[in-house]
């Protein structure tokens, strides 16, 4: 499974890659405003010379021309930019257009298996259902995922599931098992993934062993 970091902050981007858990960078205009930068041309091609996987960045249009014309000027900003489109009946027109120009497109806000096939037939390389927040009103996120995977799976569709509203480490987990190509982790959940209380008891004890043992 790849993990995509979700996030725009460069620090932690850099900090996650050291470790070698970052094969891409998804972000999107809430994230932009978190990172407190609103050059967000700038940041995008600073996250892509830092990152050499795919780097989403998301159109702020809601027109379909105007998602296009939006679309081409970020692909422009590298060559592994991945240009991230709202899964509308607009957008879906955009996807299909960008795909035919052979640029990558991520397409986002993914709450319906209905939507996931539409985006996989407009040519869409990535499709985000967002777990996180169908689990917020109730529904069941990991629930999409499987549904995508086999209608991706039966069809033989090459877009990439990509879990993406990632909350808590089970999300990943259970993306995994199901096959999800990719899961966008922010930077919290991957502290969390490695973190486990008998380790640190175990670690805790290792230590207090050792420091009597120098004791004599
Ligand atoms: C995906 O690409 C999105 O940026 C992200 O996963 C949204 O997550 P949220 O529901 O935590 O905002």
């Amino acid at each position: 499974m790849k993990f995509f970091i979700d996030t725009a902050d460069l620090e932690a981007i850099a900090e996650i890659k050291d470790m070698g858990m970052c094969d891409g960078v998804t972000t999107n205009p809430s994230l932009m405003a978190k990172a407190g930068r609103r050059d967000t041309d700038v940041l995008l091609r600073e996250i892509c010379d830092l990152v050499q996987g795919p780097v989403s960045g998301e159109v702020v249009a809601t027109e379909a021309d105007e998602m296009i014309a939006e679309g081409e000027r970020l692909a422009a900003i590298s060559d592994h930019l991945v240009v991230k489109i709202p899964t509308t009946y607009e957008g879906l027109k955009a996807i299909a257009a960008l795909s035919r120009q052979d640029i990558r497109v991520n397409a986002t806000l993914v709450f319906s298996p209905a939507q996931a096939l539409l985006v996989a037939k407009a040519g869409a390389a990535y499709c985000s259902p967002f777990v996180g927040r169908l689990d917020d009103i109730g529904h069941d996120g990991m629930e999409l995922i499987e549904q995508v995977v086999t209608i991706y799976g039966e069809y033989g569709l090459e877009t990439e599931v990509l879990v993406a509203s990632v909350r808590h480490p089970n999300h990943v987990i259970e993306g995994a098992m199901m096959g999800a190509d990719v899961a966008t982790i922010p930077p919290k959940v991957i502290k969390q993934l490695v973190q486990h209380p008998l380790t640190d008891k175990g670690l805790a004890a290792f230590l207090a062993d050792w420091d009597r043992l120098q004791e004599g």
